[in-house]
C-alpha cells in the first residue's frame, strides 16, 4: 500500500457512492455483471475458489467512457447473489501506474494466483511497456504485493512492445502461460511459457498463424473440451467478410493444431462480445464470460453511459463440443430463476428478464419480434440466421447474420437491455444490446404452426455491494 494506492481507492469509492443513482437507470440489467459505475471491459481471473465463483472485470471506474483501468471484483456463492467488493488491483506502482490490464486466476495447492499486464505509456519509441505481474491470496479478498515475473525486457525480440493478457493453466505437473502479442510487421502471435513454480517462468515459442490474421491478438486463452485442446483468440484487424468479422474486432476459436491448420471460427455472431474467458468448474464445465460489448464503432453510442456507466458481461455460459464445433449455452444455475411459463399472445407484453425456448421441428422460417424494432429471424431458404433492428432501440446497430441451414430450436435470454441468443443447442450465437422504452417486452412469433414458444419470466439474480480496503 503506498499514497497511491490509497488515494486511488478513497477516489474510487467516493465516485461509487456519488454513483447510486445510476441504479435507477432502467437499463441496468437484472441477470449481469456490470459496472457499480463508469466502464466495464473484459471478465479476468474468473475461478472457482474456497466455495466461491470469483469474478473480476476490467474496470475503469472514473468515465463511462473508459480510462485508467483497474480490476473490479464480484463473487457469489451460486452465479446467482453476488457481492461487489471494490477494486483489489490497483495501478499504483511504477510498472503498472497506466493500468491493470486483463489475466487471468488459478489456485495451486490452496492460494488463489492471479496473473495480469501492467500497462505503461511511454513518452518516446516504443510507445508503452507491458510487464506480466503476479499476486496471490490465502482467501480470495486479501492479496499480496506485486511482483514482476516477465518484464518487458524478457519478451523475445520478435515482437513489438504489444504484449499482454497473460492466461495461465496446469499441463501435468507444470504450468503454463500463453500471452497475447504482435510482431513487428504488425500480425497478430502468441507467445507461451512455461513453469514449475508459477514464479520463474521460461519462453517455449513464438506461435503465428501462417497467413496473417488481424495486426494484434488480445486475450488468448487455451483451454481442453473432451481432451481435445482449443486456442480462444480476440484479433484485431481482421477484415469483414460477408457473412463473418462484421465487428470492428472478433473473437474466434481454433483447435489447438499446428498454425497452418488453424480453422477459426466466431464464438458469437452479434453485435457485443469480445475477449471471452474461460475457466473450468469444481464439476469439470468449462465455463465462458465475455465481455458483452465492444469498442466504439462509429454510429452507434451507448445511451447508458448518459447515466454513468456502460457494458456488462455475458451470462456464464458452458463449453460443449459437438460435431466438431464449441457450442455455448448459459450454465443450468440459472434455471433456477425461472417462474411458471406464462402465456404467449399477440404482441402481448411479457416481464422482463425473460427466458424463451423456441422449438422448430419442421426447419420452418420464422421472424420472431422482440418488441417494435429487434428482430430475430431464420430463412432457410437463403439458409440465414439474422438479428436486426428496424427502429432506434439500437441506437444505429443494424443487423448482424450468418449462414445456417437449419434452426430446429433456439434459446434467448432476454434482460432489461439485452438479448442473447442460442441456437441449434448453442452452435450459433447471437448477444448484442438494445435500449427498449419499457421494462415489458411486446413479443410476436411469424412461423409456421408446428414451431412452439415457451416463454418463463425470470426472478432477478441479487448484487449486493460490500468493500474491502486493500492493507498491505
Ligand atoms: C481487450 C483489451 C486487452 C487489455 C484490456 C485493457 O478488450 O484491450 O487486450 O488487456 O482490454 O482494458
Amino acid at each position: 500500500m503506498n499514497v497511491l494506492t490509497s488515494a486511488l481507492q478513497d477516489c474510487i469509492r467516493q465516485k461509487e457512492q456519488q454513483a447510486d443513482g445510476t441504479e435507477n437507470n432502467p437499463w441496468r440489467l437484472k441477470l449481469h455483471l456490470m459496472p457499480p459505475t463508469g466502464f466495464l471491459n473484459d471478465p479476468n481471473g474468473l475461478c472457482y475458489f474456497q466455495g466461491l465463483w470469483h469474478v473480476f472485470f476490467q474496470y475503469a471506474p472514473f468515465s463511462p467512457q473508459g480510462g485508467l483501468k483497474c480490476w473490479g471484483h464480484y463473487t457469489s456463492p451460486d452465479l446467482l447473489h453476488w457481492t461487489y467488493w471494490g477494486v483489489p488491483l490497483l495501478p499504483d506502482q511504477p510498472f503498472d501506474c497506466h493500468g491493470e490490464y486483463s489475466g487471468s486466476a488459478i489456485v495451486r495447492e490452496g492460494v488463489l494466483h492471479l496473473f495480469f499486464s501492467g500497462n505503461l505509456f511511454l513518452e518516446g519509441n516504443p510507445p508503452r511497456a507491458f510487464s506480466v505481474i503476479h499476486v496471490t491470496s490465502e482467501d480470495g479478498f486479501h492479496f499480496s504485493s506485486k511482483k514482476v515475473v516477465l518484464s518487458p525486457e524478457d519478451y523475445p525480440k520478435q515482437c513489438s512492445c504489444q504484449i499482454r493478457d497473460p492466461k495461465v493453466w496446469q499441463d501435468g505437473n507444470s504450468y503454463r502461460m500463453v500471452i497475447g502479442a504482435q510482431t513487428p510487421h504488425q500480425t497478430g502471435a502468441l507467445l507461451f511459457y512455461h513453469s514449475q513454480d508459477l514464479e520463474n517462468w521460461q519462453f517455449d515459442r513464438l506461435l503465428q498463424p501462417d497467413i496473417p490474421f488481424g495486426y494484434m491478438w488480445e486475450c488468448p486463452d487455451v483451454f481442453s473440451v473432451v481432451d481435445s485442446a482449443y486456442l480462444s483468440v480476440s484479433p484485431q484487424g481482421v477484415d469483414a467478410e460477408p457473412d463473418r468479422y462484421a465487428n470492428i474486432f472478433q473473437s474466434v476459436w481454433t483447435p489447438l493444431v499446428e498454425p497452418s491448420a488453424f480453422r477459426y471460427t466466431e464464438w458469437d455472431k452479434g453485435f457485443d462480445f469480445y475477449a471471452p474467458q474461460t475457466f473450468e468448474a469444481p464439476d469439470g464445465r468449462r465455463i465462458l464470460y465475455g465481455w458483452m460489448g465492444m469498442d466504439a464503432l462509429g454510429g452507434y453510442t451507448n445511451p447508458t453511459t448518459e447515466w454513468g456507466w456502460q457494458h456488462a458481461l455475458t451470462l456464464p455460459r458452458v463449453i460443449t463440443e459437438k460435431d466438431g464445433t464449441l457450442c455455448q449455452f448459459p450454465v443450468e444455475e440459472l434455471q433456477q430463476l425461472r417462474r411458471d411459463p406464462c402465456p404467449i399472445e399477440p404482441a402481448g407484453p411479457l416481464p422482463l428478464p425473460l427466458e424463451l425456448s423456441l422449438n422448430n421441428p419442421e426447419n420452418l422460417p420464422f421472424i420472431m419480434d422482440l418488441g417494435p424494432g429487434l428482430h430475430f429471424a431464420f430463412e432457410p431458404e437463403r439458409q440465414t440466421m439474422k438479428l436486426y433492428f428496424t427502429d432506434s432501440s439500437g441506437f444505429g446497430r443494424t443487423e448482424r447474420h450468418t449462414k445456417a441451414a437449419t434452426c430446429r430450436c433456439m434459446q434467448a435470454w432476454i434482460d432489461t437491455s439485452s438479448v442473447e441468443i442460442f441456437a441449434n443447442d448453442g452452435k450459433e450465437v447471437f448477444t448484442t444490446r438494445f435500449y427498449p422504452s419499457s421494462d415489458s417486452l411486446k413479443l410476436t412469433l411469424h412461423a409456421g404452426c408446428s414451431c412452439q414458444l415457451t416463454a418463463w419470466p425470470l426472478d432477478h439474480m441479487t448484487f449486493e455491494k460490500k468493500q474491502i480496503l486493500i492493507q498491505n
